[in-house]
C-alpha cells in the first residue's frame, strides 16, 4: 500500500475557521499516536529479534506501517492548512507515561488499546464529520490500517505473555492496567470534544460508550487473556456486559486474514 497516494486535488470548503481548526487537531491527534506506535514497535522489535526474529520482523513492518501512516498526515495536515504541533497536556501526560513502559506486554496492550480507540473514533467520524473526498479517503485508510493492527497487536501480546512465562501476580498488574487504561480512554474523550468536536461532531457521550463497547469487547473472544471489562464501568455509559456479546469476532487469525489484504477489505462507518 506504499504507493498509495492521497488525492489533495480539490482545496477543502471549510464551513467555519473553527472547525478547520478542530480537524487540525483531529488529524494531529492521528498524527501523535502514529509517530508512538512506530517507536514502540521497533524499539521491541530489536529486544524480540533476539528470540524470534520472525516476529521481530513483523513487529518492524507493522511500525514501518505506521510511519508510512505518519508521512500521510505530514503531507494531509498541510493540505488542512495546519502545522504539526506540540502536544496538549492531557495527550502529553499518556504518551509520557507510555514511552516510560519497559515491559514488553505492558507496551503491547496499551498499543492494542490505543488501536481500538483509533479505529472506533475514525470509524465514527467517517459517519459524522462533513463528508469531502480528501477526508473520506484519509480517515478510511486510516481505519482500514487500524483495524488490522489490532488482531495483530493482539497476536504480538498472546506471543510476548507466552514467551514471557508470565506469572500470575503479573497478569494482575496486567489487569489493573487494562481497566485502568480503559478508565483514561474514557475520560480523554472530554478533552478530545473540546478540540476536535467543531470537525467530527461526535458527542462526548457517543465516543465515551464507543471506546467503553469496544475496548470492552475486544477481549471478549480471547479470555484465554482473562480481560474482562468492569461492570461497574460499562454501566457509566449505560452499557451491560451482555451488550457486548454476539460481535463479530475482531481478534483470531481468520479476522487478522480477513483484513490483510487491504485491497479486499470493506470499511464501514460506525
Ligand atoms: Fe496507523
Ligand atoms: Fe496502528
Amino acid at each position: 500500500m506504499d504507493e498509495e497516494k492521497l488525492d489533495l486535488s480539490t482545496p477543502i470548503e471549510w464551513e467555519s475557521p473553527e472547525e478547520q481548526v478542530a480537524a487540525i487537531a483531529f488529524f494531529n491527534a492521528a498524527f501523535r499516536a502514529e509517530e508512538s506506535g512506530l517507536r514502540q514497535a521497533h524499539e521491541i522489535a530489536d529486544e524480540v529479534a533476539a528470540w524470534d526474529p520472525e516476529l521481530a520482523e513483523t513487529l518492524r513492518l507493522y511500525g514501518d506501517e505506521e510511519g508510512w501512516h505518519q508521512s500521510l498526515l505530514t503531507e494531509f495536515i498541510a493540505y488542512l492548512g495546519g502545522t504539526i504541533k506540540p502536544m496538549g497536556p492531557t495527550t502529553r501526560t499518556f504518551y509520557k507515561l507510555y514511552a516510560r513502559a519497559k515491559k514488553h506486554e505492558t507496551i503491547v496492550l496499551t498499543n492494542l488499546m490505543f488501536e481500538t480507540i483509533g479505529a472506533t473514533t475514525y470509524r465514527l467520524a467517517l459517519r459524522t464529520a462533513k463528508p469531502r473526498p480528501a477526508i473520506r479517503q484519509m480517515l478510511t485508510i486510516l481505519t482500514r490500517d487500524e483495524s488490522f493492527h489490532v488482531p495483530l497487536n493482539v497476536h504480538f501480546l498472546r506471543r510476548i505473555l507466552a514467551h514471557e512465562e508470565t506469572a500470575p501476580k503479573r497478569r494482575r498488574e496486567l489487569r489493573r492496567l487494562y481497566h485502568l487504561l480503559t478508565a483514561s480512554l474514557m475520560a480523554s474523550a472530554a478533552a478530545s470534544r473540546r478540540r476536535a468536536k467543531p470537525f467530527d461532531h461526535i458527542p462526548f457521550g457517543t465516543l465515551a460508550r464507543a471506546y467503553a463497547e469496544h475496548l470492552g469487547r475486544l477481549f471478549l473472544h480471547a479470555d484465554d487473556l482473562g480481560f474482562t471489562p468492569s461492570r461497574a464501568l460499562l454501566a457509566t455509559v449505560g452499557l451491560r456486559r451482555k451488550d457486548l456479546l454476539g460481535h463479530d469476532d475482531v481478534l483470531s487469525v481468520a479476522a487478522a486474514e480477513r483484513s490483510a489484504d487491504r485491497s479486499a477489505v470493506v470499511v464501514s462507518a460506525l
